[in-house]
């Protein structure tokens, strides 16, 4: 067994579900930019992890020093048990995927995949049976004669993985990796993405800013804002009990209703009437805050009926949109515009309520979460 080989075969099976990456306390500044601030993560290893957060919040930075590829003002980085804080990219257990797929366009297909291996001095069969098996996982193992450009970019984009993936690295980073492609592919590619990930077992960490990408692939997620994370969790957590305004709005849509503290598990509107909460919600909170419910979890009533749900609100309905599978309405209340998503499940219940007509509102505790209210507002 090559060292390399016996390796990395030591760090799988000593490493099981433990962590694979820890960022300590992680500083890059640029000039006066502070692009990551004081940023603390650790990945166990075997996760499919994503960052997410809006473009120039600092996730590419992120992603190039856990690679090596970009060293931080301060903090510590570990891969395993390993300080690599100030190591090259290749003297890391690290490979990376970017956007562009960087295939080289003069090479064959099985050249670009074996370009790493050919540099480490592996040859001959072992050579061979390394470049078939990486290109077989993404499915293109007739495709080895070919060159890039005759490969459409969802091929190429599997070969930039295959290339990644053949000197089986203990850690992947991707990089917006399917950001160049249609959006029928890149759905395509995000489940065959996370199929790979689950054959293959290591530790993917994902740069992307498309909630809804994160959402498919990842097991975990961490939410960035300017340089730090805001929320770290599972796809679910982060949807069903988002912490911040800001969380609230990057996943999804959500209604933010102001108010304040009004007892145990009670928030009394700015616009008149408590709503209950789970008590949970507000445990450490004081304060301006916000009441936050899913466009989906409110059920509307029109033709003077009322809601069935612990928590209601009256209001005027101001548009409709029928977008097939629900109908989209902004109902104006007294706690401001609410935007409630109505399922279109029986024939003709996309029109069950017409602009200007009255309807009541209801939704039930578990299904609200709460944030706080900032200056800049949470609508
Ligand atoms: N090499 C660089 N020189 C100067 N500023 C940079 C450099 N790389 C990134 N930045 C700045 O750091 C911030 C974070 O950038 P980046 O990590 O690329 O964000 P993201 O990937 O989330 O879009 C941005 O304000 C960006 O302009
Ligand atoms: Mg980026």
């Amino acid at each position: 067994m090559a060292v390399e080989e016996r390796d990395a075969a030591a760090a799988r099976d000593g490493a099981a579900a433990a962590p694979d990456i820890r960022l300590e306390n992680v500083t890059k500044r640029f000039d006066d930019v502070t692009a990551v601030d004081d940023l603390s993560l650790t990945i166990d290893q075997g996760r499919f992890f994503a960052l997410l957060g809006p473009s120039g919040c600092g996730k590419t930075t992120t992603l190039r020093m856990i690679g090596g590829f970009e060293e931080p003002t301060s903090g510590t980085i570990l891969l395993g048990d390993r300080d690599v804080t100030g190591l090259p990219p290749y003297r890391r257990d690290v490979n990376t995927v970017f956007q562009s797929y960087a295939l080289f366009p003069h090479l064959s297909i099985y050249e670009n995949v074996a370009f790493g291996l050919r540099r480490k001095g592996v040859k001959g069969d072992d050579l061979k049976r390394r470049v078939g098996e990486a290109l077989e996982l993404v499915d293109l193992g007739d495709l080895g004669r070919r060159k890039p450009r005759q490969l459409s970019g969802g091929q190429q984009q599997r070969i930039a993985l295959a290339r990644a993936l053949v000197n089986r690295p203990k850690v992947l980073l991707l990089d917006e990796p399917l950001g160049a492609l249609d959006l029928k592919l890149r759905k395509q590619m995000q489940l065959e993405l996370k199929g790979i990930q689950n054959e293959v077992g290591i530790t993917f960490v994902h740069v992307t800013h498309d909630q809804e990408e994160a959402m498919t692939m990842a097991d975990t997620i961490a939410v960035m804002n300017a340089g730090k994370i805001e929320q770290l969790g599972s796809p679910a957590d982060l949807y069903e009990r988002p912490e911040t305004a800001f969380v609230a709005g990057f996943l999804g849509a959500s209604n933010l209703l102001p108010g304040r503290l009004n007892g145990e598990g009670i928030v009394g509107l700015d616009g008149g009437g408590d709503v209950r909460v789970p008590a949970s919600a507000l445990a450490g909170r004081s304060g301006r805050i916000a009441v936050g419910i899913r466009p989906e979890k409110l059920r509307l009533a029109a033709g003077g009926a009322q809601a069935d749900g612990e928590n209601v609100l009256e209001g005027v309905v101001a548009e409709r949109s029928y977008i097939g599978v629900s109908t989209q309405y902004v109902v104006e209340t007294s706690a401001g515009p609410v935007t409630v998503y109505a399922q279109n499940a029986e024939p003709g219940a996309g029109q069950a309520a017409s602009p200007g007509e009255r309807v009541s509102l209801a939704w039930s505790p578990e299904a609200t979460f709460v944030v706080d209210q900032h200056e800049e507002g949470t609508r």
